[in-house]
């Protein structure tokens, strides 16, 4: 049977615009806590998240505080990014209201598929780790 134009079109497409995925190939590099995440969330989202500024009841200072959650209940759930309202907020188009953090510059998309792997891979955060707000910060009602 002859293949459709359309069919040879999309097969000559798929040769040069795809690369197909090798078995055996490394799973994506894992995250590191503290040279990675830690760094982003102190300077985009402690200020607001931290408990002398608390948005949303959310306090992101230790992993026990963090893994409490805000007034949604859990935002981080190990292992599913997609449930993670803290992946998910990441993720928002700026016409939402809730999109995270909620600036005119978002995160960048390096950024949000980081926070996404390191979820996936466990959300490891060693317990005596604690967040700090940026060293500038000042209360916004002050
Ligand atoms: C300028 C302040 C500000 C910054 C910075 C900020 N947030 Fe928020 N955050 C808020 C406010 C305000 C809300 C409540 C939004 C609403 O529902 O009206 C919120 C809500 C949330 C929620 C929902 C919590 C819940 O339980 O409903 C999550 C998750 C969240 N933020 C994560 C983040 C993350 C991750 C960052 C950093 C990338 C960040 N935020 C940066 C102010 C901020």
């Amino acid at each position: 049977m002859k293949a459709s134009m359309p069919a040879v079109i999309l097969g000559l497409l798929s040769l040069v615009a795809c690369t197909q995925l090798q078995p055996g190939l490394p799973p994506d590099e894992a995250v590191d806590f503290l040279s990675e995440v830690k760094p982003l969330l102190e300077s985009r989202c402690l200020e607001c998240h931290h408990r002398r500024y608390l948005c949303a009841g959310l306090n992101l200072e230790t992993k026990a505080l963090a893994m409490k959650g805000g007034r949604s209940g859990r935002v981080i759930i190990p292992g599913a990014p997609h449930q993670s309202l803290l992946y998910r907020v990441l993720k928002l188009g700026h016409e939402s209201p809730v999109a995270m953090p909620p600036t005119p510059e978002g995160v960048e998309l390096e950024e949000v598929k980081l926070v996404h792997d390191w979820i996936l891979q466990g959300a490891h955060w060693p317990a005596e780790v604690r967040l700090v707000p940026p060293q500038d910060w000042k209360h916004p009602r002050s």
